[in-house]
Order: structure tokens, then C-alpha cells, then sequence
């Protein structure tokens, strides 16, 4: 029998056999695009396929998201952006790639500080900007932004990339407290005191403390939870157990956060299903799903963080405006490159 006569026969065959799904049915989905890496979503996306029975797919992309979807155009399939940064969410509805939205269930879960006043982005999660300090080589419990500067911890600092989001938006939130003046003071005196040139990523700060490179650094805190609890690379415990978490912070201010978020994209085209998706995420249930095994700070009032999260003691957020932070972005990144703080303090 010539094979594509075999095929539509054995076709022919599954489609009258009882139980056997055949050509996939059409079912509802999402299309996600994502800044956010895949193994930090697929927890609460699993549990929303189960809740509700629409399936997700996700395009993650480590840049040039909102110039996909522009490029797209009124064909994009995508329905949902989930991207984290600040200074990401703001840049997606300045390019117009996103539309508004205006749902009572996330309205009512998300405080208005951690939502676009038009709907056009809406944050999810929070993480603190904290200090990872050697347990063994750092006694002290208490150390500001300001003090990283100090020429004590000179040939003892790591971070990663002064360019990264996270940093920028940092400097941001320092640029919009102290000035642009005193904060390229403050960065001046930062790098002479880095232990290495920026590199890497947050883990491997933790990293290079629990190798002796350097004494402290700046990381995320759900990392520190992905860390301690990491089976796939258990080494990832020893770096954990190598470090404590100091809350830092902008003078009295308190501590640098930032937002993981989401948008519906501008041409959803399955609209119904991507607002489902994200009044599942900011409910309770995805909420404690993040804190729990995400190890992110929930953005709705009332639920738990995680047993390891609570151990870094209580989180002081700087109140700062969002948008704010946003809004310094770019003259942080010139004044990273100003002081060429990517270079180390050898330069
Ligand atoms: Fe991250």
C-alpha cells in the first residue's frame, strides 16, 4: 500500500476508534509571551489549566518582546504579557503594545500603587533588592545602600551587571531620593570597593560568597528561596547556607522593590480567555502559589509569604512610585556607563 494511503487509512481508523482524541480538539487557550523564565510561571499556569481548562502557551524571550508584538501587528498572537521589571511593564504600554484593562476581580486584589492608573499593566509579584552577606564574614545585621560605599567593604562586594534591570532600577529609586549628584558619588565609591567585575547572575553572587571571592553583594529575594530549596542543583544549598539576607535600606525609606507584572497585549485575540488568566493571577490562590513556590512577595494583602522568605525577617518597601523608579531609568544607565561600573574596580 503506497503510505499516504496508509496514513488517511490508519486516520480514518482513529477518528472511529472510541476514546482516541485524534486531531486535537479546539480548545480555549492563552498565548503568553514572557520575559519571565518558564520554570517560574509554570507553576501558577498549571494550576489555572487545571482550574479552568484553558490551556497556555508560552514564547519566553529574553529581550525585544515589545518590538515582536509591534512587528506583528494586528496578526500578533499574542494575548498576555508576563514580563518583570518596572521599567519592562511602562516601556510595553509606551510602545503601544498593550491595552487597557478594567476588572473588578484584579482592581479589588492589586493595590492601585502596583497597577497602571489606565489598566495597561498590572503587578503581580514583589521582590526586595536586599544585601547577601557571608555568614561567616560579615557580623553585621544591619548595612544601608549608602553604607556599601564605605571604604570598609573595599575588595569585598559582588554584583551582577550594573546594567541589569534590577540594578537600574535600584539607582533609579536612589537617583529619584538623593539626586543624580550624590548617587554617582555613591557609585563611584561602590565600584572601588567591587571584588570583581560585574558578572553573572544574582545566584552567582551568592555563589561567589560561598567561594570566598567576596564578603557581600545585591540580590533579588526569591532567589534566596529557589536557592535553599533547589533539588535539581543542590549545590544551590551550600551557596543558600553560605549567605544571610540583610534588608537594606534608602536611608529611612526602606527597602528597593521591584514588580514582576502582566498586560493583555494590544490584538489579543483570544481576549476572553487571556482576562481569565489574569484575574486567576491575581487571585489568592495564584498569589499564594507565587509566594509558596515562587518565593515572591504577593502583591495581595493577606497572604502568607514562605517559611524562608519570613525567615529574612519583615520587609520595610520604600514607597516610593513606581513609575518614578521608571522614569530615572535612563539616567541610571548612563551613569552606569559614566563610572564605567561594569568594568570593576580595577578601571
Ligand atoms: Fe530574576
Amino acid at each position: 500500500m503506497p503510505a499516504p494511503t496508509l496514513r488517511a487509512a490508519l486516520a480514518a481508523l482513529c477518528l472511529a476508534v472510541p476514546g482516541f482524541a485524534g486531531p486535537a480538539l479546539a480548545q480555549e487557550k492563552v498565548n503568553i509571551y514572557s520575559y519571565r523564565q518558564p520554570a517560574l510561571i509554570e507553576p501558577v499556569l498549571k494550576a489555572f489549566t487545571e482550574e479552568t481548562g484553558i490551556a497556555t502557551e508560552v514564547l519566553f524571550l529574553d529581550k525585544g518582546l515589545d518590538e515582536r508584538i509591534a512587528a506583528e501587528g494586528a496578526n500578533s498572537p499574542a494575548d498576555v504579557i508576563l514580563t518583570v521589571d518596572i521599567s519592562r511593564l511602562t516601556s510595553a504600554k509606551e510602545k503601544g503594545v498593550t491595552q487597557p484593562v478594567d476588572e473588578a476581580g484584579i482592581n479589588d486584589n492589586i493595590p492601585a500603587e502596583y497597577r497602571d492608573a489606565e489598566g495597561h499593566w498590572i503587578g503581580v509579584t514583589r521582590r526586595g533588592r536586599v544585601i547577601y552577606a557571608s555568614k561567616d564574614r560579615v557580623s553585621e545585621d544591619q548595612i544601608s545602600y549608602a553604607d556599601l560605599a564605605d571604604p570598609k567593604w573595599k575588595g569585598r562586594i559582588c554584583i551582577r551587571s550594573g546594567q541589569h534591570d534590577y540594578n537600574l532600577a535600584l539607582f533609579s529609586a536612589m537617583i529619584s531620593h538623593w539626586g543624580a549628584e550624590k548617587t554617582e558619588e555613591w557609585m563611584k565609591g561602590f565600584k572601588a570597593n567591587l571584588a570583581r567585575k560585574p558578572d553573572g547572575g544574582d545566584r552567582d553572587q551568592a555563589k561567589a560568597i560561598a567561594a570566598g571571592e567576596c564578603d557581600i553583594a545585591l540580590g533579588n529575594t526569591y532567589y534566596v528561596g529557589l536557592m535553599a530549596t533547589n533539588e535539581k542543583d543542590p549545590e544551590q544549598k551550600d551557596w543558600y547556607n553560605a549567605i544571610k539576607v540583610v534588608f537594606p535600606s534608602i536611608d529611612d525609606k526602606g527597602t528597593h522593590v521591584n514588580v514582576s507584572g502582566m498586560a493583555l497585549a494590544r490584538h489579543a485575540p483570544n481576549k476572553e480567555a487571556a482576562l481569565k488568566l489574569m484575574n486567576f493571577l491575581a487571585s489568592e490562590k495564584a498569589q499564594e502559589i507565587y509566594a509558596a513556590q515562587v518565593f515572591e512577595y504577593p502583591v495581595k494583602e493577606g497572604v502568607a509569604v514562605s517559611d524562608v522568605v519570613a525567615s529574612f525577617g519583615t520587609l520595610k518597601a520604600d514607597a516610593l512610585p513606581l513609575t518614578e523608579i521608571a522614569k530615572n531609568r535612563k539616567a541610571a544607565s548612563e551613569m552606569v556607563d559614566r563610572v564605567a561600573l561594569d568594568d570593576g574596580a580595577g578601571s
